[in-house]
């Protein structure tokens, strides 16, 4: 093993605050990154471990819940609540915030996820991932109820996204860049593979379900018919399209080479399909530290208060300049 290579705990001892709260984010990352070890495993092993398919049961979203998407939420929940990291969580699996046990210290932190984040993939052997967020705990003196995590993206202390790929990739932002790392599943340890990532402004990629045509809004029209008009339209470029249905996969790979995704607001979905406190918010913080954008269709993305715990929104992020475009079509309409 090439002993320079810098390990994920090494690079949080250096980044993280060097105070007592920031060595508690450090050790509640490395619990978040522990966590994510052991779903990348169970991920990997397919129909072998018995984790494909349903697990008969409808989450607070109302969607069916996959064996694997119970798995990472225990996963999650198990691997952080010791050690005083956290007040309290929250999960797209979970209807309302989740309380520690009553033996385990609370800290000064807020965990909130997408434990799986894919869950239509999971039986196809696509990409799937992991999105989370750590928000401060208010200083309460008492538990954190649901209206303690109604913190717009802004709040956010740190935020990143998990793929389980070709190779298992960590995403991380403690405000201050994104830096990736890869997992090496044999040693089951992170190392940093491309420091402060930064998305290329200019792009000529989307990423967008375009089964939903009928149902959206003006603006995404226009700017879809715009792309697909290729070198003579408006544009004066040949735009590509890609379409994984797995958030996650189609950020890295926006994050990696540029582009734009799009999931707005629509007729059927007058609220967005995609959750702002799990997917929204830590994406968004993500996007920025990597010189993106990320818009709602109405404001900018890590602005927006939220005041539901599992509040959706429409999402529209990426490389700056296409953000910028849709941003104005979103302002002529
Ligand atoms: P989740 O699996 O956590 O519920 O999220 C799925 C989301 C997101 O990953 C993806 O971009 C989108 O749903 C796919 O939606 P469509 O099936 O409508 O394309
Ligand atoms: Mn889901
Ligand atoms: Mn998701
Ligand atoms: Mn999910």
């Amino acid at each position: 093993m090439d002993q320079s290579r810098m390990t994920l705990g090494r690079f949080l001892a250096r980044h993280c605050p060097q105070d007592e709260k920031g060595r508690t984010l450090a050790l509640l990352l490395r619990q978040v990154a522990d966590s994510c070890r052991r779903i990348s495993d169970a991920v990997g092993g397919g129909a072998l471990r018995d984790l494909t398919g349903a697990a008969d049961n409808v989450n607070v979203q109302g969607e069916e819940q996959k064996k694997l998407d119970v798995f990472a939420n225990d996963a999650l929940l198990e691997g952080c609540s010791w050690g005083g990291t956290v007040a309290g969580m929250a999960s797209e699996e979970e209807d309302d915030v989740f309380t520690l046990p009553e033996d385990e210290p609370r800290g000064p932190y807020i965990l909130l996820f997408d434990p799986l984040d894919g869950s239509s993939n999971i039986d196809v052997n696509v990409s799937v991932g992991t999105i989370f967020s750590v928000l401060p705990a208010p200083d309460a003196g008492r538990d954190p109820v649901n209206e303690d995590l109604l913190q717009s993206g802004d709040q956010q202390v740190a935020a990143g996204y998990v793929v389980y790929g070709p190779s298992t990739v960590l995403a991380l932002t403690v405000g201050n860049g994104v830096h990736v790392f890869t997992l090496d599943r044999a040693q089951g340890e992170w190392f940093l593979t491309t420091a402060d990532l930064k998305v290329p402004e200019q792009t000529a990629e989307f990423a967008i379900n375009c089964s939903y045509w009928h149902q959206w809004p003006a603006p995404v029209r226009r700017y879809i018919e715009e792309c697909l008009a290729g070198e003579d339209g408006p544009r004066g470029k040949r735009f590509n399209m890609r379409w994984v249905a797995s958030m996650v996969a189609d950020l890295h790979r926006i994050f990696t080479r540029g582009g734009v995704f799009l999931y707005p607001a629509d007729s059927r979905r007058p609220n967005g399909r995609l959750r702002v406190l799990y997917e929204v918010n830590p994406i968004a913080m993500l996007m920025e530290q990597a010189g993106g954008a990320a818009f709602t269709g109405e404001e900018r993305a890590m602005a927006l208060q939220p005041k539901e715990l599992h509040q959706r929104a429409g999402l529209l992020i990426g490389s700056r300049e296409e953000v910028a475009v849709l941003e104005r079509y979103y302002s002529e309409q």
